[in-house]
């Protein structure tokens, strides 16, 4: 039997991608997102150059947190299992503090980090039920190891879900449960297209590759790439703040939130 595969975020950037790569690797899969129309399309692409994959979509909100339950426990009925979920899904663009920026921070908060949670909560509960075993994901980011100017919501939740997915790690830590935490840095994808400067940009095919040996690797922590992040990343912490204000890549003020 082939080996299963749970993403959110699926329509678009590094979950899109991810999906076609398992698929390449052998991997059946259950993909979702809010955009069903994006994920048919995904499907058919994935269908034309692999027929023998399974491959099952399905519309998903991931801030409701019973949905996320339900769909992985209707992933799990149609697929067989669910050996590997990916919690993906995100949003960007945290906008200043003061800048009547709550209402998005809120929004992102809610997707990238408690949407988040439901994903991951509701996986280790299905591994139980399963018998015991599975990999979780979380993508995290290189924005939650320092806060970044503009970037105050998102920094925050990628760092609480980097936290999370630590306590996580400890609470299975007895279990046959692997809990993987990726930290990428720029991968080109929509979210990212309007920032002015993206260092180290990498293309999302890549990027989807590499998160994909990580995945099949177990690793607990890792930056995508590993160079130079890995080093940059403990750096990062360190910098005083004025080396930080000059040195981060701000998004265009003038493209659209
Ligand atoms: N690109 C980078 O450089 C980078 C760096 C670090 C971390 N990341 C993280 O990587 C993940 C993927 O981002 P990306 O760069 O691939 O961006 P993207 O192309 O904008 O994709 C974001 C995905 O998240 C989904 N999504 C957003 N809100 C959702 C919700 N409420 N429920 C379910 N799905 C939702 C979107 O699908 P729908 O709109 O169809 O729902 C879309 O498929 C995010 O967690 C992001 O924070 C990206």
């Amino acid at each position: 039997m082939a080996k299963t595969v749970f993403i959110t975020g699926a329509s678009s950037g590094i979950g899109r991608a991810l999906a076609v790569e398992f698929a390449r690797r052998g991997y059946d899969l259950f993909l979702t997102a809010r955009r069903t129309d994006a994920l048919e399309q995904l499907r058919a692409e994935i269908k034309s150059a692999a027929p023998e994959r399974r491959v099952e979509v399905r519309r998903l909100d991931v801030t409701d947190a019973r949905d996320v339950a339900g769909a992985l426990g209707e992933a799990a009925e149609t697929l067989g299992r669910c050996d590997i979920v990916v919690a993906n899904a995100g949003v960007g663009n945290s906008g200043r503090v003061g800048h009547d920026s709550m209402e998005r921070g809120r929004l992102i908060v809610e997707t990238n980090l408690i949407g988040a949670m439901a994903t991951v909560d509701a996986a280790v509960a299905l591994f139980r039920r399963q018998g015991g075993a599975g990999q979780v994901v979380g993508i995290a980011s290189l924005a939650g190891v320092r806060g970044l100017p503009g970037s105050g919501s998102y920094s925050a939740s990628k760092a609480g879900l980097a936290v999370y997915l630590q306590s996580v790690r400890a609470e299975t830590h007895d279990e046959p449960i692997t809990v993987t935490t990726i930290a990428p840095g720029y991968i080109d994808t929509p979210m990212n297209e309007d920032m002015k400067s993206r260092p180290f940009l990498i293309d999302v095919d890549k990027g989807a590759r590499l998160t994909a040996d990580l995945i099949e690797r177990g690793v607990g922590y890792a930056t995508v790439p590993r160079f130079p992040w890995t080093f940059i990343a403990p750096l990062l912490r360190v910098v005083p703040t004025s080396w930080l204000v000059r040195g981060t890549p701000e998004r265009d003020p003038a493209a659209p939130e």
